[in-house]
């Protein structure tokens, strides 16, 4: 497949004898000479073939390789939102590096800053406009002080650069980069445009752009977790969310290029990986031969969207990447409930490194909201599945998102999201508030019109059942010996943090264990270690440090189904 890369020059270049054409487009904003255009490219260089692994990043005919930046160039990185916008700041992080930019921790030493933001909820964007008002503020005073010759620039990522554009240009007059969630490789180009004072905004969303040749360069390299975006986009279409807009369509990472990252993060220490993607369970690598057969749906749910067909998909995937370590343990997010095949769930129980907790958001408890969400299913039909998943994976844990005061939602429907969260018994589960978003549509075709009070009551009433849940299902965890990931020291109470397999934190007292040689020593970020629980509050778990183990030396003592196969009770 071939891909335009600039539209722009390609239409002006017969203009010949333009004197200077200044043309403004919603999506990319130029300034053409007639000089830029005799020097312009032919036609063969706005085509690269994107098939074509050996090229490393789209040749930028019109910033040279030589191109003289002005100034030093430190970034400083504010990171909001989801963990597919931490996984994004890495492969910023990656393509700047590559283009000899440095990175800051420190705002005073920073010449541009660089926020990843996200537009799911009108709450996520206030926090990013405070943030903004705040580097505003550092802007001017920069402008003013000794260092005024090293200007700041601020450019904005992501999903909010994509819902707003240029308007973000137009309402917050100090930010100088727009950049939507496909076009991170543009980013030299589009910050280079800012060294002669201009602004620059590229909200293109492409049909194919995976970054799949783009190693991510962890901002957080001391951390023993890592995160990787199989896919891009969402074809859903839930009628309340943001996400097809801001992030595009659907489109699946070559599984071989995955395989590779996951091989490099073992080799950097990573010991937990999670797979990320709107929905998982539709991945598909194109490229790969159909091995499954397994496009129906299950009964009593249905897709807005015609399914791709054929190509790797995910059970086998999750083969792959879990065969490369059996000591990394894999876990992924997000599986729509319309598109869950048993092929998955056998994957699971055959992995002892995949962890047993499955991300599977209900969004409502309601058949009648759950229609006017367009989310393909019904309770009964979602109730179905979370007990078939129970079943097939004894002692599994599930985590949801809800949302509460939907477009007419009544008091009746709140309290069957209610009741179905006490049914499942969720382990985990992220709890909102409905936000209307402009484009959804929900904004053309409903109203708002549940009170911003009683949404807020709502929600306490959901997290008050959340918890209330939670901390009975923890207690029952007391006597139990768990594994557990340590992650380090918490700075107030010295104690050590770790996360089970159903990703509670559990915390303990550092001390000097048995180790697997014998011996004795203390733990460390990385390490594994038995746990006998003692304690439980609703998102904490407290308890002894027992011995030092690996993940298979564990379940080979332990089963974790085996305990907890009483509890099948949704
Ligand atoms: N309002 C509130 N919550 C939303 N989500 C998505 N869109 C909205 C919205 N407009 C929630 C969903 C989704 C999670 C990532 O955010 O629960 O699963
Ligand atoms: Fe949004 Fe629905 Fe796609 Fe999730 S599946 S990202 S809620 S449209």
């Amino acid at each position: 497949m071939f891909f335009v890369k600039n539209c722009k020059y390609l239409i002006a270049r017969p203009l010949k004898n333009l004197l200077k054409i200044k043309r403004w487009n919603s999506q990319l904003r130029v300034t053409i000479t007639k000089e830029k255009i005799k020097q312009g490219p032919g036609l063969k260089e706005f085509l690269y073939d994107t098939t074509d692994v050996s090229i490393e990043r789209p040749y930028i005919p019109y910033l040279p390789e030589n191109v003289q930046w002005k100034h030093k160039r430190k970034i400083y990185f504010d990171v909001y939102g989801c963990q597919m916008n931490i996984n994004d700041t890495d492969i910023v992080w990656s393509i700047l590096k590559n283009e000899g930019f440095e990175r800051t921790e420190n705002e005073d030493e920073a010449d541009i800053f660089l926020v990843m933001t996200c537009a799911i909820r009108e709450g996520a964007e206030n926090k990013i406009w405070h943030r903004l008002d705040h580097l505003r503020g550092f802007k001017r005073r920069r402008a003013i002080s000794k260092d005024k010759n090293i200007p700041v620039k601020i450019g904005i990522l992501g999903c909010m650069a994509e819902r707003l554009k240029e308007k973000l240009i137009e309402k917050e007059k100090a930010v100088d980069v727009v950049a939507g969630p496909d076009s991170y490789r543009d980013l030299p180009r589009l910050l280079a445009l800012t060294d002669n004072g201009q602004t620059a905004v590229n909200v293109l969303l492409s049909l194919d752009e995976t970054y799949a040749d783009v190693v991510p360069v962890r901002l957080n390299q001391d951390s023993i977790s890592a995160f990787i975006s199989i896919m891009r986009g969402c074809d859903n279409m839930c009628t309340y969310c943001i996400v097809p807009f801001t992030r595009g369509r659907e489109r699946s990472r070559p599984a071989a290029s995955i395989v590779d990252e996951v091989k490099q993060l073992r080799d950097q220490g990573v010991k937990e990986l999670t797979l990320l993607g709107q929905n998982v369970n539709s991945y598909r690598d194109l490229s790969q031969p159909d091995a499954r057969n397994d496009t129906r749906l299950a009964e009593g749910f249905k897709t807005v969207y015609k399914a791709k067909k054929g190509g790797l998909r995910f059970a086998d995937l999750l083969d792959q990447v879990s065969a490369v370590d059996p000591e990394m343990r894999i876990r992924f997010t997000a599986a729509h409930p319309k598109d869950f095949p048993d092929e998955v769930l056998q994957v699971i129980s055959e992995r002892a490194n995949i962890c047993k907790l499955v991300h599977l958001p209900a969004q409502s408890g309601s058949s009648a909201v759950l229609q006017r969400m367009r989310r393909g299913y019904s309770r009964e039909a979602y109730l179905t599945l979370a007990r078939h998943i129970r079943r097939t994976l004894p002692g599994v844990g599930l985590s949801t998102d809800m949302i509460c005061g939907f477009c007419g939602e009544t008091e009746e429907e709140f309290q069957e999201t209610l009741t179905l969260m006490d049914l499942v018994g969720y382990n985990v589960a992220f709890l909102f508030p409905y936000s209307m978003r402009e484009k959804t549509t929900a904004y053309r075709r409903y109203k708002d019109d549940v009170p911003e009070e009683v949404k807020k009551n709502r929600h306490n009433r959901m997290l008050e059942l959340y918890r209330t849940r939670c901390q009975l299902l923890n207690k029952e965890e007391i006597g139990c010996v768990h594994l557990v990931l340590v992650e380090g020291t918490n700075k107030k109470t010295g104690q050590i943090v770790g996360r089970n397999e159903l990703y509670i934190k559990v915390v303990f007292n550092q001390e000097d264990i048995l180790a697997e040689d014998g011996g004795r020593r203390q733990v460390k970020p990385g390490d594994y270690v038995a746990v006998k629980i003692l304690a439980a509050k609703s998102s904490v778990l407290s308890g002894q440090l027992l011995y030092h183990t690996s993940l298979s030396e564990f379940y080979r003592e332990f089963s974790w189904g085996d305990r907890k196969i009483a509890r099948v009770n949704c």
